[in-house]
C-alpha cells in the first residue's frame, strides 16, 4: 500500500545510500553489497540524507533501511588498516541522534556492529522478524566505537548490554523487542517501516534520543552487580584478552558518567583496541577464513548438486559425518561391514540427535525429520544413486582400497568419491578405481558436527569440477574448507606430529607433561598436547608411530615415553588413565605419579640428566616447531599460502584466535627471531630443528609470511 505512494527522486547523494521520497518521509536505503558495510561512501551518504531531511520543509521524518539481506553489517573492515576518513561513524551516529526530525531505523537481516550503532542512534526502531541485531566487535578484538557501548547500556541496561557486547552473539528481533532494543516487529522493512513512521508522525511522537534514556539505569546497584559479575568472569572466559575488559569499563562509564564523557572514553578505548596485536590477529583470522573458501584461478569446473550422500563406516567419524550431512538436509545412506556394526552406527547417529534434543538444542520434530532422511545398508548396490560417498573406515590403506573398488563398481559415473583418511595417500586410494579424477579427500575433524575445519585433500588427478563441488559442499555444510595437497598427515596432522615431537623432546629433557600442558594453555590453547592425546586416545598416535617406524631414520631422536604408556594400556580418557588419571567417568584428569615415574625411568634409560624449562621456553619451542613445519608446507606447495596454515591451526587445532595462527604470530614476533631460536635449538638436535628454506629466504629478503598471502593458481 505505501509502495504505491513512492515518488522516485533521483538524488545527488552517493550511490551507497539511495534516497527517495514517500510523501513527507525521506527513505534512505543503505546499499553497499554484499553486506552493506558502513564504509566511507555510506557514512557520507547518511550525512547527505540527514542534511536533506533537515533542510527540506516537506520532509517530516527520515526512514533508514538496508538493501538486500542486510540492514548494515558494521564498519567496513577493509578500511581498518587505512587512514581514517571523515566523517567518522561516531559523528554520523551523533548527527542522526541530534536530528530534530524523527529518524526511524527499520531493520531486516543483519544489523551488526556499526550497523546496530546507527539503528541505536535513530529515535525509533522496527525489526523484521528473524533479523539479527548484534555488537560482534569483540570477535575482532574491538568494542563498539560509535557510541554503541553508551547507547546500548542506556537502552537495555548494563546486564543485557554486557551480554550483547561480550558474547558478540546477535539477538533475534524477537529477543531485541523483549529487551527494549527495538520498539516494533514487522514483516517488511520498507512497508512496515513506512507504516510505523506514518503512525509516529500522526501521533506527533517527535524525536526520542537514546543518549537521554535513563529508565534502564534507574537501579545503580543492579548495574554495578552486573558489571562486577562480568569482571569476575574475565580471568576464566577472556583470559589475556584486551577488548572484553575495556567493554566492561565502557559500560561502567555509561552507568556513571554523562553521555558525552562516555563517548569520549569509548573512543579512546576503541583506539587502544584498534592498535592492539589482538585486533590485527582476529581480523587476520576473519579474513583468512573467508579467503580459504575461495579457490583462485580454478578453471573449467562446474559445481555439482548434491541430494544423496553415502557414508561408509559408522564409527566415530562416519556417524559424525552422517549427522553433518543430515543437518544440511541431505539424504544419507550409511553402509557398514555387517549388520551388528550397522545397527551400532545407526544408533550412534540417533544418540547424537537424542543428546541435542535432551539439551534442548533441537526440537523433537526437527530431529525426527532429519533422521527420516537416514537409512542403513550393508550392500553397495544401494549407493548407485549417491552424488557423493564419504569413506570413514579404519585407517588402513588396504581396507580403504577395498572400499573404493566397491564404490567404483557400484556408484554412478559422476559421483564424487571421498576419503576421510587422516594421513594416507589419496592418490594410492584413487589408483584402484577407474576414475581417479573423481576421488578426493574430505578430512573432517572430530567431533565432525562441531569442528568447522574441513581439509579438502586434492590429489593431482582430481578434476576441477570435483574440487569446486567439494568447496561448494563445504559452504553448504557450514564448514571452513582448506585446500591441501598430499603428504603424510596433510597440513594439520603433519604440523601436529612435529609440535608433538617438540613437546616429547622437552618431556624427556626435563619438563613434566603437566608443566608443558600448563605453559601451552597459558599461551591461550584450550588444551596442552598431553591432554589432547588423552582425549583423542593415545592408541591412535601409537598406531601412526608404528606405521612410520620403518621409514624412521636411525639418527632421528625418538622419544619412547608415550609408547611405554600405551604398552600399559593407558590410552587416556577412554581407559581411565593416560598422561592423567580419570576418576570413573570423569573427563577432567589429575596428574599421575606413575606417569612421572615412567618418565624418570625413560630419562635414565637414555642417559638424560633432566634440566628445568620455563613456561616461556616451552611455548617458544612448541611454536617454533609449528611455524617451521608450516613454512615447509607452504614451501612444498602442500598449503597454498601461509594463511591456509593459519586457518587449519585455528579452526582444527585450537590455536588461540587472538594470536591469529602460527604464521601470523611468527610475523608479529619477527621472523629473524624465530629463525634465531631454531638455529639455537638445532645445536642439540640438528635433524629435528632444520630451519625451513622458506623461513631462511624470507629473513634474507626481510619479508613476512603475510607477503605470500596473495592468490595464485591452486591446481
Ligand atoms: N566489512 C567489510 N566486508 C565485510 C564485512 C564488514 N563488516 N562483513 C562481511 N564482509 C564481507 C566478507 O569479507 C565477505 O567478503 P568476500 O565475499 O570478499 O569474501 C562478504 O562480506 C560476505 O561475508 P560472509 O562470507 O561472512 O557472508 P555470510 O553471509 O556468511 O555472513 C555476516 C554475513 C554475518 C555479516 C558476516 O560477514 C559477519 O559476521 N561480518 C562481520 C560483522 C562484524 O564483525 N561487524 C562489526 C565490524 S566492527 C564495527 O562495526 C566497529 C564499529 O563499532 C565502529
Ligand atoms: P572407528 O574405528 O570409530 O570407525 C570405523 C568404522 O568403520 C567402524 O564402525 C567399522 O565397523 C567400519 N568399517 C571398517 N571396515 C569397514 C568396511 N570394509 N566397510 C564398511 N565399514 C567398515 O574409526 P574412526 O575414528 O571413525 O576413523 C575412521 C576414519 O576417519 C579413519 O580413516 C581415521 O583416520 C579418520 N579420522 C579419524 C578422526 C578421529 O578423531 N577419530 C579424525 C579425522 C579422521
Amino acid at each position: 500500500m505505501y509502495n504505491n505512494e513512492l515518488e522516485h527522486h533521483p538524488q545527488v547523494s552517493d550511490h551507497a545510500v539511495h534516497l527517495e521520497r514517500s510523501g513527507n518521509i525521506l527513505i534512505a536505503t543503505i546499499h553497499n553489497p554484499p553486506v552493506n558495510a558502513v564504509g566511507h561512501a555510506v557514512r557520507t551518504g547518511l550525512l547527505a540524507a540527514l542534511q536533506q531531511a533537515q533542510t527540506d520543509p516537506k520532509i517530516h521524518a527520515l526512514l533508514l533501511i538496508g538493501s538486500g539481506n542486510h540492514f548494515a553489517a558494521g564498519a567496513d573492515i577493509r578500511e581498518f588498516n587505512k587512514p581514517r576518513q571523515a566523517p567518522l561513524l561516531r559523528d554520523v551516529c551523533n548527527q542522526i541522534e541530534a536530528s530534530n526530525k524523527p529518524v526511524i531505523a527499520a531493520i531486516a537481516g543483519n544489523a551488526l556492529g556499526g550497523g546496530l550503532e546507527i539503528a541505536m542512534a535513530a529515535h525509533y526502531r522496527l525489526a523484521v522478524r528473524g533479523s539479527q541485531l548484534g555488537l560482534p566487535e569483540v570477535k575482532l578484538g574491538l568494542l563498539p566505537g560509535a557510541g554503541g557501548s553508551q547507547r546500548s547500556t542506556r537502552l537495555i541496561g548494563a546486564a543485557a548490554a554486557l551480554e550483547l557486547m561480550l558474547s558478540g552473539h546477535p539477538l533475534t528481533a524477537e529477543q531485541a523487542i523483549g529487551l527494549g532494543l527495538v520498539d516494533r516487529l514487522g514483516r517488511n522493512a520498507r512497508v512496515d517501516g513506512l507504516a510505523y513512521t506514518h503512525e509516529l508522525l500522526a501521533k506527533q511522537c517527535g524525536v526520542r534520543r537514546s543518549s537521554k534514556k535513563v529508565t534502564k539505569l534507574a537501579d545503580p546497584a543492579a548495574q554495578q552487580a552486573a558489571i562486577a559479575a562480568a569482571r569476575a568472569k574475565l580471568p576464566t572466559q577472556f583470559r589475556g584478552l584486551l577488548s572484553p575488559a575495556l567493554i566492561i569499563d565502557c559500560v561502567e562509564v555509561a552507568c556513571e558518567q554523562p553521555f558525552a564523557t562516555g563517548c569520549q572514553y569509548e573512543a579512546a578505548q576503541f583506539q587502544r583496541c584498534q592498535a592492539s596485536p589482538q585486533h590485527q590477529a582476529l581480523l587476520h583470522a576473519f579474513q583468512a577464513e573467508r579467503a580459504v573458501a575461495k579457490l583462485p584461478n580454478l578453471v573449467g569446473g562446474t559445481i555439482r548438486s548434491f541430494t544423496q550422500v553415502g557414508v561408509i563406516g559408522g564409527g566415530t567419524m562416519g556417524a559424525g559425518i552422517a549427522v553433518v550431512m543430515l543437518d544440511a538436509d541431505l539424504y544419507v545412506t550409511l553402509l557398514e561391514r555387517d549388520k551388528p556394526s550397522l545397527f551400532a552406527g545407526l544408533s550412534r547417529i540417533e544418540d547424537i540427535y537424542r543428546q541435542r534434543v535432551s539439551k534442548k538444542r533441537l526440537s523433537v520434530t526437527v530431529a525426527a525429520a532429519r533422521l527420516a532422511k537416514l537409512r542403513g545398508t550393508v550392500q553397495y548396490q544401494i549407493l548407485d544413486t549417491a552424488d557423493l560417498v564419504v569413506e570413514a573406515v579404519y585407517e588402513d590403506l588396504a581396507a580403504k582400497q577395498a572400499v573404493f573398488r566397491e564404490l567404483d563398481a557400484h556408484c554412478k559415473p559422476d559421483a564424487i568419491l571421498a576419503s576421510n583418511t587422516s594421513y594416507l595417500d589419496i592418490s594410492a586410494i584413487a589408483a584402484v578405481t577407474s576414475r581417479p579424477q573423481s576421488v578426493i579427500g574430505l578430512h573432517f575433524f572430530s567431533p565432525a558436527p562441531v569442528m568447522r575445519l574441513l581439509e579438502v585433500v586434492i590429489p593431482p588427478q582430481a578434476s576441477a569440477g570435483v574440487i569446486v563441488s567439494a568447496f561448494a559442499l563445504a559452504r553448504r555444510l557450514g564448514k571452513i574448507p582448506v585446500r591441501t595437497g598430499i603428504c603424510d598427515g596433510f597440513i594439520g596432522n603433519r604440523i601436529m606430529s612435529v609440535y608433538r615431537r617438540a613437546a616429547e623432546a622437552m618431556l624427556e629433557d626435563g619438563a613434566s607433561p603437566y608443566q608443558i600442558d600448563d605453559a601451552v594453555r597459558g599461551f591461550g590453547f584450550a588444551m596442552g598436547p598431553f591432554q589432547i592425546s588423552d582425549v583423542a586416545g593415545g592408541d591412535i598416535a601409537w598406531a601412526t608411530r608404528k606405521r612410520r617406524a620403518v621409514h624412521r631414520s636411525p639418527q632421528e631422536r625418538y622419544v619412547q615415553i608415550a609408547d611405554r604408556l600405551c604398552e600399559q594400556g593407558w590410552f587416556g580418557q577412554k581407559t581411565g588413565r593416560g598422561w592423567y588419571h580419570y576418576e570413573s567417568g570423569s573427563r577432567s584428569g589429575q596428574p599421575e605419579a606413575a606417569v612421572l615415574e615412567i618418565v624418570a625411568r625413560e630419562r635414565e634409560r637414555v642417559g638424560i640428566i633432566p634440566r628445568s624449562f620455563s613456561a616461556e621456553e616451552i611455548v617458544r619451542r612448541y611454536l617454533a616447531a609449528m611455524i617451521n613445519e608450516g613454512a615447509n608446507l607452504v614451501e612444498e606447495g602442500i598449503a597454498l599460502r601461509p594463511l591456509d596454515v593459519d586457518v587449519v591451526l585455528l579452526a582444527g587445532y585450537g590455536f588461540p584466535r587472538h594470536h591469529g595462527g602460527p604464521l601470523h604470530y611468527a610475523d608479529r614476533i619477527g621472523l629473524p627471531k624465530v629463525l634465531e631460536d631454531i638455529v639455537t635449538f638445532a645445536a642439540e638436535d640438528p635433524l629435528f630443528w632444520r630451519p625451513s628454506p622458506l623461513l631462511i629466504r624470507l629473513v634474507e629478503q626481510r619479508q613476512t609470511f603475510a607477503s605470500l598471502n596473495v592468490l595464485h593458481s591452486s591446481h
